[in-house]
């Protein structure tokens, strides 16, 4: 059996799958995210190990598997997150995650020590970004530099993790391509770049290819966990390259979309692709050897949810556990369009396209018939927008996008799937395995076991395409005639965000 760990950003899910591919059982559990300031998120890397350990019990035993059955695991988890770790490996403040906003003036200083925009892409094939790892390390070097002068390691959420798991430090190449570390053509770390910003090179772990193992699992651990020592543990990938590989984006032509609490448009490419702009993100993938480009939007599920959790619930009275449902319900009666009511998702800043953490969300040209469903999928075509722009810019480079699999919260809901399928214009598949990172770097576990000769293989045999959801031609010429007008929003208001 392998065993695929996914330290996300509402939870961690754990999975386990025979070598067939199929599922035996799978467990998830919830913490916090804490936003101590507006624009600031935080995590305590100690909840994710308590959920680690109690969701691979549960796996464990609902699986009844004995500890030599499982032979690997793969971590994948939410990417860019700094665990701050000092001598004794102890965490010296909670983590900053990959949808924080304080590095302003941190991206600044990077942009300009590394000697402009064009030099940095050059090392490091992408812009500084507010959410990326580095402008968290000099952050705590300028605002926290007691705590700074602890710290002797940095690692992103999985690979602290692993240290739980193994007493090792080590990392992947598509994980450690979001800390604008990396050397991403040369997948290695840039000593240059590490050294114009005065970084000890020692800050980082060593990285690996993804299916290639890092370490065991202590007697300690594998004792708590009902595993064996002889369990190994893989590199794994960032959580946006290991959900690629779950819905099997391992070849050129194919991208796949993912509404979590983030929302990602991933396609492969075989070299390193940019975007002359610094739009889109160029990072090493999880297929050894190999690229991706994507598109992030910071707040998807993530506006839905709050949309539900703030207004719907508050609202109607409706039931905890129904008002996802009964929302989406609503919504889906409402005309594509929304009776010409737009939503901006930038709840909290945007990545793509704008790099811009002062942009806001809003709604815009409400009107006296307009009623919550309308709103409802309002925030739905807004998000869906948002990963319009990304795709846009995809298409104009001539990377090719011949198919598009649709996966989260984007292919559960029938209304999303419908949506993406007419707002992108083209229409779009769901796979038969629909279980995102987690299931990914637990292929990845079985590729680094040798139960398959490489993660293309792997995929090819477990996961297949389920069914196609066309394009609405009505809907769809709908929502292109809208498309300009949302673009236009964000322009003609972000003076006043
Ligand atoms: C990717 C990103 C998010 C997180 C979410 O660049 O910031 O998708 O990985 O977990």
């Amino acid at each position: 059996y392998y065993l695929g760990i996914d330290v996300g950003t509402s939870g961690t899910k754990s999975l386990l799958i025979d070598a067939t591919g199929k599922v035996l059982a799978e467990a998830v559990a919830e913490y916090p995210m804490h936003q101590p300031k507006p624009g600031w998120t935080e995590q305590d890397p100690e909840d994710w190990w308590q959920a680690t350990v109690a969701t691979v019990r549960q796996v464990v035993r609902k699986a009844k598997a004995k500890p030599a059955d499982v032979r690997a695991i793969g971590l994948s988890g939410q990417m860019h997150g700094s665990v701050f770790l000092d001598a004794k490996n102890k965490v010296v403040r909670p983590a900053l995650l990959w949808n924080d906003q304080r590095t302003v003036a941190e991206c600044d200083e990077i942009t300009q020590r590394a000697g402009g925009r064009k030099a940095l892409i050059k090392m490091v094939a992408n812009p500084a970004l507010t959410g990326f790892t580095a402008p968290k390390i000099l952050w705590l070097r300028n605002n926290e530099p007691r705590k700074f002068d602890k710290v002797r390691k940095v690692l992103l959420p999985k690979d602290e993790i692993r240290r739980r798991l193994t007493g090792e430090f080590a990392g992947d190449m598509s994980d450690a391509s979001g800390t604008l570390l990396l050397d991403v053509v040369k997948r290695q770390w840039s000593k240059k770049l590490l050294s114009k910003l005065e970084l000890d090179p020692d800050l980082l772990p060593p990285v690996f290819e993804s299916e290639q193992v890092t370490g065991q699992l202590t007697a300690a651990v594998a004792k708590e966990l009902g595993l064996s020592t002889d369990c190994k543990v893989v590199a794994g990938a960032g959580d946006c390259a290991a959900g690629a590989i779950g819905n099997g984006v391992v070849e050129r032509g194919v991208l796949s979309t993912s509404i979590g609490t983030s929302g990602v448009m991933f396609v492969h490419s075989d070299q390193p692709e940019y975007d002359a702009e610094g739009r889109l993100h160029t990072f090493c993938h999880a297929v050894h050897g190999q690229w991706h480009m994507m598109g992030v939007n910071l707040t998807s599920g993530g506006s839905l949810q709050w949309w539900i959790d703030n207004v719907v619930q508050g609202l109607a009275g409706i039931p905890k556990g129904k008002r996802y449902e009964a929302a989406t319900a609503e919504a889906a009666e409402i005309a594509a369009g929304s009776g010409g009511l737009s939503f901006l998702p930038y709840l909290n800043g945007e990545r793509t396209p704008h790099a811009d953490p002062s942009a806001r969300g809003a709604f815009v040209g409400l009107n006296l018939t307009h009623t919550r469903a309308h709103m409802t999928r309002a925030v739905m075509e807004g998000v869906v927008f948002a990963m319009r722009d990304s795709l846009e810019i995809i298409r104009s480079l001539n990377v090719p996008v011949d198919q598009i699999r649709v996966s989260g919260g984007g292919s559960k809901n029938p209304l999303w799937k419908q949506m993406q399928a007419d707002i992108f214009g083209q229409n779009v598949v769901t796979l038969n395995a629909e279980q995102g990172p987690a299931y990914g770097v637990a292929l990845l576990a079985a590729v680094g076991d040798g139960a398959y000769d490489s993660i293309g293989e792997a995929c090819k045999a477990t996961i297949q395409v389920k069914e196609q959801t066309k394009v609405d031609r009505k809907a769809a010429s709908a929502m292109d005639a809208l498309f300009p007008i949302y673009q236009d929003l964000y322009v003609a208001l972000k003076d006043s965000f």
